[in-house]
């Protein structure tokens, strides 16, 4: 066991415990976008990020194991500064255009922004290319993407299919496609657990809904229901 302080509050976890759950055991929530427990511990996003008295510099609560005596601060000026500073940057490369973003009401880069109490951004806002066939099933907006690494981690390590990867190099690199391969060449099978673990709306299924509607309007057309997945219903 290993015995620490966070915010003052003595905590003692099983060593290997990251400084993020150990802030949880202490009834201390952080707040977090790229994490997903046992997934994605990469801390790419450094909204958890936290003071370790002693180091100049913040670390990662979630990809950061505690250690034996060491104090963290885990809500000082400088944390609070250096978190929002970071979703600000995140954001200056998003569309937020949130009403009519499919995910709006349950996005955590959202509950964030309202959390920080965000109502402008300082920086220039500059997004990227969007590039995808709209009428593949599974739809990609890259505008969206904060390159968190859910959808690559759960397509690899879960569904052990690899469709997504990092592209690129340097600022210039984004998750897509792995290779930059279309989507519909690849061996995707449309689980969609890449939807399901996106924390924002990069990711979405189409929407055929008008087509059903048109179907079920159309006297020439017999229409059928079945639940997919047919696996889970069966
Ligand atoms: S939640 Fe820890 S770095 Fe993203």
């Amino acid at each position: 066991m290993v015995t620490l302080k966070i915010d003052n509050i003595s905590v003692t976890v099983p060593e290997g415990t990251t400084i993020l759950e150990a802030a949880w055991r202490a009834g201390i929530a952080l707040p977090t976008l790229c994490y997903y427990k046992d997934l994605n511990e990469i801390g790419a996003c450094r909204i958890c990020v936290v003071e370790k008295i002693g180091e100049s510099r913040l670390i990662a609560a979630c990809d950061n194991a505690v250690e034996e005596g060491i104090e963290i601060l885990t809500n000082s000026p400088k944390v609070r500064a250096a978190r929002r500073t970071n979703l600000e940057l995140i954001l200056s490369q998003h569309n937020s255009s949130c009403t009519t973003c499919v995910r709006s009401g349950n996005c955590t880069l959202q509950d964030l922004a309202a959390d920080f109490g965000l109502t402008a951004n300082p920086y220039e806002v500059a997004l990227p290319k969007n590039d995808w066939n709209p009428d593949f099933p599974l739809i990609r907006d890259a505008q969206k993407c904060i390159r968190c690494m859910r959808c690559i981690q759960v397509c690899d390590k879960i569904q052990g299919l690899g469709i997504w990867d990092l592209n690129g190099t340097g600022t210039r690199t984004n998750v897509g496609v792995a290779g930059g391969e279309k989507i519909e060449n690849t061996a995707c099978v449309l689980c969609g657990q890449c939807i399901t673990h996106c924390p924002v709306g990069a990711l979405r299924e189409r929407d055929d809904t008008d087509r059903v509607f048109a179907a079920l309007a159309d006297p020439e057309t017999v229409t059928v229901v079945q639940i997919a997945p047919a696996v889970r219903a069966a």
